[in-house]
């Protein structure tokens, strides 16, 4: 086996792990099918959908999909509308990887949703920039700051435009982080009528995840930075290299998988390369930076540029905090965490409900890990059923009124 390549596969479990993993997965090529996610995996499926394009504030050209149900009985666009949002070195895909009775983007469809796939700048199913292009390091210029302020405000603005609705927003693990930040915004989560955060994180200062923790020691964000590395894309041969050095003598190769984010109950460990194939996505170095600053300070706060810029760019030597207390009550949350999740931990999960005004609903799911909530084979039963309960008790609230 090809060990570099095999490395290169870590990364796709970077925000995940998966218990007992033996076999290291190798990457597989590109899928030679052209067109967008509509055509890759949904169309595919027997299920209608139609790709969008919507520009943000700072010109990067993200793509939306429109999934709705395979039964015409069923409201299709007419139901609510809900946007999904992935999390790191994920895009749109990361909700339509299991069958059609197991990924939510299938099944809030089948139940009547409309739904709306989120795609972050730099992923592959997004679109690029007016100006830019990939090679300028410009095109990097960004965390998960602007990926909240641009990009998700540009998606919620863009789908509230077009279905004239308020929408359901449903976020996992970064998702979570941008709906935070963005739901701060009054003129945002004006547009937001009820939201569902899986793996929900603003803090990150008790993740548990041993590999991580390595990274964040070794300073590998400001290394790469340091070696003018703007894009992460670890299916490239620079990021397998650096991953395959990061493995070497520190971390039994084989074992990664459990130490990076702990034990998923419910992973099927047969469709690794099928995954593979999607993930993982490209995401930019100061997005890791910005990260690791969360988990070195235990803040929920802008991109730290050091004391003299910050001064120039906030008005005040430290960055502002995003305050979670600003998120209006009237905002109902559903929040879904694990026992096992090493990187949305149980203590800062705490810490992020402590911060709340409003009293989410919670679901807790004790053997759960973080990816589990997006791929565990019997998710649907464990977590989305519940979730779609809470969607569809918000609207019969809302229909009284
Ligand atoms: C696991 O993946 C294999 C291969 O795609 C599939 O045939 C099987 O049904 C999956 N198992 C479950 C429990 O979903």
């Amino acid at each position: 086996m090809n060990h570099p390549r095999a490395v290169a596969g870590l990364i796709i479990f970077l925000l995940f792990s998966v218990g007992n993993f033996t076999a290291v997965p190798q990457l597989r090529r590109k899928p030679q099918v052209t067109g967008g996610l509509c055509a890759h995996l949904i169309q595919s499926a027997g299920f209608p959908c139609t790709e969008h394009q919507t520009k943000t504030k700072d010109g990067f050209l993200l793509g939306l999909q429109r999934v709705s149900s395979r039964s015409t009985i069923v409201r299709g666009e007419t139901g609510h509308p809900v946007l999904l949002i992935h999390g790191l070195f994920m895009a749109g895909d990361a909700w339509f990887m299991n069958s059609a009775s197991q990924s939510l983007g299938f099944i809030l469809a089948d139940q009547g949703f409309d739904v709306w796939v989120g795609n972050v700048r730099g992923t592959r199913w997004s679109h690029g920039h007016v100006s830019l292009s990939v090679k300028n390091k410009e095109f990097w210029d960004w965390s998960w700051q602007e990926l909240a302020l641009y990009d998700l405000a540009e998606m919620i603005r863009y789908v509230n435009k077009i279905t004239k609705a308020k929408i359901f927003v449903v976020g996992h693990s970064q998702g979570t982080i941008m709906s935070l930040a963005v739901f701060t915004k009054p003129d945002i989560v004006d547009m937001v009528k009820a939201a569902a955060l899986l793996c929900p994180i603003s803090y990150l200062d008790h993740i548990t995840s041993d590999f991580v923790l390595r990274l964040v020691k070794i300073r590998l964000d400001e290394v790469i930075l340091a070696l003018g590395i703007h894009q992460l894309n670890f299916k490239s041969n620079m990021g397998t290299q650096i991953m395959d050095m990061m493995c070497d003598g520190h971390i039994h190769c084989d074992i990664w998988l459990s130490a990076i984010t702990g034990k998923n109950c419910c992973f099927n460990d047969s469709r690794i390369d099928f995954y593979l194939e999607y993930e993982p996505n490209p995401s930019s170095s100061k997005n890791l930076h910005h990260l690791f600053q969360m988990i070195r300070k235990g803040s929920f706060a802008m991109y730290d540029y050091g004391m003299w810029k910050n001064l120039m760019r906030y008005k005040q030597p430290k960055p502002p905090v995003f305050d979670i207390s600003q998120i209006p009550t009237s905002l109902p949350l559903w929040m879904g965490y694990g026992g096992n999740d090493a990187l949305a931990d149980v203590i800062d999960v705490q810490h992020t409900l402590k911060g709340l005004k409003s009293k989410p609903n919670l679901l807790y799911i004790e053997e759960y890990g973080h990816i589990d909530f997006l791929l565990s084979t019997r998710v649907k039963t464990d977590v989305y059923n519940d979730m779609i309960r809470f969607f569809n008790s918000v609207q019969k609230v809302s229909s009284f009124k």
